[in-house]
């Protein structure tokens, strides 16, 4: 109730998050304006302090963690509550984390211990804590509820979904076998989907050490269409939605 309480009356979202979980906010920063309507600004934790203030009040300051002990984010949020009057929310995967005890309020991930180097479950998670967070502010910012039972069934049918695509083992080997050998991939998306070209993009480069740029598809005739060549692997994330034609 106390959270509730303390968001009624927000105007503003600031999120600040580092690598995986930076692309999860960024992906929160659409919801936040398609189903808010609250305006949301999201920084890079080893960025938002080069950045001037500006004194508002009544913004939900939001961290993204998964260990909750990421320095850039942690010194960002300290920053924060020195400059500004920020209700303070940190979404995290580990309880009683150094970014944990720093904001007031917390919305754990409860992903379990994240073992591999890279964050894989920790983002699906992450995604899904933010998923709850928005359908609650909308609750209580009286928002859309038609769109609100839709998020809600979408929610509930995700495992459904994840499973069919980790059953599809034979589909990533032959695409593995095709991608080992080169030097450089891009991923591209287009708005929603951009994050998570990006996601892509740094998870190849972290497990496989190949180059991997992720590229919003409509910026490729802006320059970077340049280094497209033959036999280079281009992973578009496309759903058949309204933006399809275009990509
Ligand atoms: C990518 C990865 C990193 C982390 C980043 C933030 O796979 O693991 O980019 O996402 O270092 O870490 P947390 O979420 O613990 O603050």
């Amino acid at each position: 109730a106390g959270f509730e309480q303390a968001v009624k009356n927000i105007s503003n979202i600031q999120v600040v998050a580092c690598g995986t979980s930076y692309h999860a906010a960024r992906i929160f920063e659409f919801w936040s304006h398609k189903f808010l309507g609250i305006n949301c600004r999201v920084d890079y934790g080893s960025e938002y302090q080069y950045q001037e203030p500006i004194k508002t009040k009544k913004t939900l300051l939001i961290t993204i963690s998964q260990s909750g002990e990421t320095a850039d984010t942690l010194s960002s949020l300290k920053f924060a509550k020195k400059t500004g009057d920020f209700i303070s929310l940190a979404i995290c995967n580990v309880a009683n984390s150094s970014i944990c005890r720093e904001s007031t309020y917390s919305l754990l991930t409860n992903a379990g211990p994240e073992i591999g180097v890279a964050s894989t479950k920790a983002f699906a998670t992450q995604l899904a804590a933010l998923n709850l967070l928005l359908l609650t502010l909308m609750r209580i910012h009286n928002r859309l509820p038609t769109a609100r039972k839709r998020i809600v069934k979408a929610l509930k049918e995700t495992p459904k979904h994840i499973n069919t695509i980790l059953k599809q083992k034979e589909v990533y080997k032959k695409i593995a076998k095709q991608l080992f050998k080169k030097n450089s991939t891009l991923f591209l998306g287009r708005g929603l989907y951009f994050p998570i070209a990006r996601e892509g993009a740094l998870k190849l480069k972290e497990l496989s050490y190949i180059h991997a740029e992720g590229y919003p598809a409509g910026e490729m005739k802006h320059g970077p269409l340049a280094l497209i060549e033959d036999g280079m692997p281009v992973v578009v994330i496309a759903p058949r939605d309204d933006y399809y034609k275009k990509t």
